[in-house]
Formats: C-alpha cells, sequence, structure tokens
C-alpha cells in the first residue's frame, strides 16, 4: 500500500512537473523564418493590390479575431508547425512584423508568389521568392543590431533556427498550366521546367544558408491535379489533363529531393530534409489549393513528426529542431 502510495504520489508529481514545463517552456529552437506561397502566407498580401487575399469572410472564420490574411477557415500549416516547435505564439508576417518580435522569426510568405518572379501576375502584386530572400536579409540585418551589432553571435543565434520553404506550386498553375498567359510551357518541356525551377530554387536556398541558414525544410508540392480548380478548367480530356500536372509537378519533387542529398553533402554543417507532401496528402484526403484547418493539423503533424518513413526525408522536423 506504501509503495503503490509512493508510485501514485511520484507519477502526480512527475506530471505536475511535466506540465508546469510545458507551460513555461522555451520552444526547441529560438526561432521560425517561413518563406513560400498561400500555403503559408499569414498577411503579408493585406495591403497588396491582388486578387490572392484573404482577409475577409470566410476566411478566418474559425481563428481567434476572425481573418488574418491566412488562406484557410482557422490555422495554416506554419501555424501548427509552430506550436508543435513549442512557440507560445505565431510567427509574425514580415508586413507587420516590428522591433524584438523579429528574434521568433518571421513570416515571409506571400499568396500567388513563385519560384520565378512572374508566376501569379495574372492574380496581381505578390512577393516572390527573391523578394522574400531580400526582405530576410533586413530581418537578418535587424537581428544584428537587436544583439549589440555582434554579428558572431547573430550569426550563432541565425545558425540555431528552422527555415521553412513551401514554394512551386504557383510556378504550376500559375504559369506553366496557364498557357493563356505565360509561354513557359512553349519554351520548356516538362523536364526541362523542372531543371529549370530547381536551379533557380537551389541558387536562392545557397542565399538563405549565406544569411545563417543550417536547419531547412523544403516541402514537395501536393496533387495539384485534383485541385477544385484544376478539375472544373481542364478542357474535354480531364483524365489526362489531370495526370499531366502531376506527373510535371512529381518531375519537380525529385528535383527537390537531389538538391537536398547534394546541400546535406556539400554544404557545410547544414542539413536540409524534404517533406514528401504528396504521400502525406494520399491519405488524408484533403488534395486542395487551400485546404481547412482540419487538413493542415494532418500536414503539420506528419512534417513534424513522420507517421510513415517516407513521410520526410531523410527525417522529420522534430529530428531537425533536435540538430
Ligand atoms: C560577440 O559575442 C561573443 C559571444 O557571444 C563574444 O565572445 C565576442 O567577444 C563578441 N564580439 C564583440 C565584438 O563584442
Ligand atoms: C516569353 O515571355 C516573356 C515575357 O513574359 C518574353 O520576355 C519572352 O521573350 C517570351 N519568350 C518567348 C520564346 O516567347
Ligand atoms: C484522354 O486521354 C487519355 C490519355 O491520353 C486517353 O487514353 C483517353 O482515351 C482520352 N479520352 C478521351 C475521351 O479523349
Ligand atoms: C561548422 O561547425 C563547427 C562547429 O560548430 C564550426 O567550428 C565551423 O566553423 C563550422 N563551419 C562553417 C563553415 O560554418
Ligand atoms: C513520396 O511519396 C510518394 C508517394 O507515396 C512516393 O512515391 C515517393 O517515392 C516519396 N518520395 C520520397 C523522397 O520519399
Ligand atoms: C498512409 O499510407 C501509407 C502508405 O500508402 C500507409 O502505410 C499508411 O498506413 C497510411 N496511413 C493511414 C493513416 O491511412
Amino acid at each position: 500500500m506504501k509503495t503503490l502510495l509512493m508510485l501514485l504520489g511520484f507519477l502526480l508529481l512527475s506530471n505536475l512537473q511535466k506540465y508546469r514545463v510545458t507551460e513555461t517552456s522555451q520552444p526547441q529552437v529560438p526561432c521560425f523564418f517561413i518563406f513560400g506561397d498561400s500555403i503559408s502566407d499569414n498577411g503579408n498580401n493585406n495591403d497588396l493590390v491582388t486578387m490572392a487575399k484573404a482577409n475577409y469572410q470566410p476566411y478566418g472564420i474559425d481563428f481567434p479575431g476572425g481573418p488574418t490574411g491566412r488562406f484557410t477557415n482557422g490555422r495554416n500549416l506554419v501555424d501548427i508547425i509552430a506550436e508543435l516547435l513549442g512557440f507560445a505564439s505565431y510567427i509574425p508576417p514580415f508586413a507587420t512584423a516590428r522591433g524584438e518580435e523579429i528574434l521568433k522569426g518571421v513570416n515571409y510568405a506571400s499568396g500567388a508568389a513563385g519560384i520565378r518572379e512572374e508566376s501569379g501576375q495574372e492574380q496581381g502584386d505578390r512577393i516572390c521568392m527573391d523578394r522574400q530572400l531580400q526582405n530576410h536579409q533586413i530581418t537578418v540585418s535587424n537581428i544584428i543590431k537587436l544583439l549589440g551589432n555582434n554579428e558572431s553571435s547573430a550569426t550563432a543565434y541565425l545558425n540555431k533556427c528552422i527555415y521553412s520553404v513551401a514554394i512551386g506550386s504557383n510556378d504550376y498553375l500559375n504559369n506553366y498550366f496557364l498557357p493563356q498567359y505565360y509561354n513557359t510551357s512553349s519554351i520548356y518541356n516538362e523536364e526541362q521546367y523542372a531543371a529549370v525551377l530547381a536551379q533557380q530554387l537551389y541558387q536562392q536556398l545557397l542565399t538563405l544558408h549565406k544569411l545563417g541558414a543550417r536547419k531547412v525544410a523544403l516541402f514537395g508540392l501536393g496533387l495539384l491535379g485534383y485541385t477544385p480548380v484544376e478539375l472544373a478548367t481542364c478542357s474535354t480530356n480531364g483524365s489526362s489533363c489531370v495526370e499531366n500536372i502531376d506527373n510535371a509537378v512529381a518531375l519537380f519533387n525529385d528535383r527537390l529531393v537531389s538538391l537536398v542529398d547534394d546541400f546535406n553533402t556539400n554544404l557545410p554543417n547544414a542539413t536540409f530534409i524534404f517533406i514528401n507532401t504528396t504521400q502525406i496528402s494520399l491519405n488524408s484526403s484533403s488534395a486542395e489549393v487551400h485546404p481547412t484547418e482540419a487538413a493542415y493539423v494532418v500536414y503539420g503533424e506528419r512534417a513534424y513528426r513522420v507517421e510513415s518513413p517516407t513521410d520526410a526525408y531523410p527525417f522529420d522536423i522534430e529530428s531537425l529542431a533536435q540538430l
């Protein structure tokens, strides 16, 4: 009986301890920087002249305070990942981030943006990947100032952070597969286009590395062909059009895996991982352009901690954080 009571007491105490630890715990990494498109955007497009905006209802109907510019009803992909990393509040958008709050990271993502500058231009203004990197350069300079103008301690700080990059969908849906606005599909075949995109992203990721990134999660593209908008706009032979898009996107995803291998072999002290969005969407029945929070919870949780070995390569965000 005494042993039992002691055991109960111990369990109670360790549970309380656990509770207290999670309540006041620090995030697993000091900061989280976010690059990408509408899957990650949390308000950067609000003041741009564009159709790619989400700061009105029904967007945000399940978010505390209502619409924010997130392209979903509640939290988006990176909100879920930020929570799992232990951040007590969401990472602020570059458009409004001020002062010391940039120390926990900044979200640069912009709806309709692509790897290529022109992608998404039929929607209006957007912040393409090169400009997101220029904005990050501004943040890095401000972080150096905030850390007492000590560049080496700022670098050590930035090296510990997680960087997520989820971009490329608009280079397909709002570029290559929109020949009435863009000529890329008459210049490149699908194989060449995947190579050109991957090469441009390679240069962009080198820039990110120069700015101190050492832990980078690259998100593959999902099954874009099955999105309602593509199913609706695919011409007479819908099935082959859908397959075309998914085959083209798969070529790009394969290149992302090669980029990860290349960086992990050749960049000093850097670790890149690939999140297999296609694999995750296969059994979350949620391949949409702008899924609901319920789908983002599945994506975010499986990117953070894999459920199937092919969800992430070579490992998941939780392991990346612990390096
Ligand atoms: C910068 O910070 C590091 C440790 O954080 C310290 O060793 C170094 O002396 C500092 N450099 C300057 C110029 O203050
Ligand atoms: C494709 O379009 C761009 C402008 O978007 C133009 O500069 C370029 O010359 C065009 N290329 C071809 C081969 O038509
Ligand atoms: C649609 O395309 C597929 C693959 O190219 C072909 O097998 C099929 O016969 C086509 N269907 C129609 C109705 O044209
Ligand atoms: C790699 O990390 C080690 C240990 O932290 C450090 O001494 C070295 O300078 C780093 N190399 C580069 C190129 O950043
Ligand atoms: C991603 O998942 C798909 C579908 O399960 C699979 O075919 C592919 O090999 C996976 N890629 C990687 C790099 O694991
Ligand atoms: C998801 O798919 C993978 C591979 O196709 C399978 O091993 C796994 O059991 C599925 N998980 C769920 C929850 O359906």
